[in-house]
């Protein structure tokens, strides 16, 4: 069978989600990122074919590409909870633990998951990992003010965090914060990890996601999709 091109890996999984688990009437978490953007405008197709949806975006950009395709749009602060919320990841390890982040995304994903009751991660094959960090640097958002000490103390975690750039400057979240990536050699225990860098002043979040993912989505190359789900 002829392997099937990466974006188009990205829109079998996000639609399938769409189709799957979001019902007419509920309050969607809409995700941020290139396979979150096709579950955005299959939910507009919804939208526009008579479903009645609130959703809730998880950044900047979100917002502005649901708005486009037609989808009622609320701050998060006027739901009392998320019904459904479908989100991409960079890595998934096997007991459905996230790294997130690269799209620059992690704290508001990260608010409006805790607001969600069915979190779906949507991702290709390529995003399964063995360990968390194994592929892919560690995401941490830090307050702009004493960066570079922030950086010190992530460092002391047994990482090299690197400030994120865009186009030649600092890049910025939407919160107005800084990203620093941060790669491990190893990250034998998330959990521990996790506690160790809320800790650190000047960390506003990090791009683990534990125990946040009710369920994710993993397409093939073949174009089947499979379904890894929390016990
Ligand atoms: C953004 C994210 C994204 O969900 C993550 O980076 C995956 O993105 P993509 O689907 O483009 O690979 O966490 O902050």
């Amino acid at each position: 069978m002829t392997a099937i091109d990466t974006q188009a890996l990205k829109k079998i999984v996000a639609e399938k989600a769409v189709n799957d688990y979001v019902k007419d009437g509920m309050i969607v978490g809409l995700g941020t990122g290139s396979t979150a953007y096709f579950a955005i405008k299959r939910v507009g197709e919804l939208v526009a074919s008579g479903y009645k949806l609130t959703c809730v975006a998880t950044s900047h950009q979100t917002e502005e590409l649901a708005r486009e395709s037609g989808i009622n749009v609320v701050p998060l602060c006027d739901v009392d909870h998320v019904d459904v919320t479908i989100d991409g990841a960079d890595e998934v390890d096997p007991e459905l633990q996230l790294i997130k982040g690269l799209g620059g995304a992690l704290l508001r994903e990260k608010i409006v998951a805790a607001a969600t009751l069915e979190e779906i991660i949507v991702v290709d094959e390529s995003k399964i990992v063995e360990k968390l960090g194994s592929k892919c640097p560690l995401p941490v958002e830090v307050v702009p003010y004493g960066h570079n000490r922030t950086a010190y103390a992530l460092s002391r975690q047994g990482c090299e965090p690197v400030l994120r750039m865009k186009d030649g400057k600092i890049f910025k979240t939407d919160g107005g914060n800084f990203v620093y990536d941060c790669r491990f050699k190893e990250i034998p225990s998330p959990f521990f990890l996790e506690t160790r860098l809320n800790v650190i002043p000047g960390v506003v979040e990090n791009g683990l996601f534990l125990n946040t993912a009710a369920v994710v989505l993993v397409s093939h190359p073949d174009g089947t999709v499979t379904k890894m789900e929390r016990d």
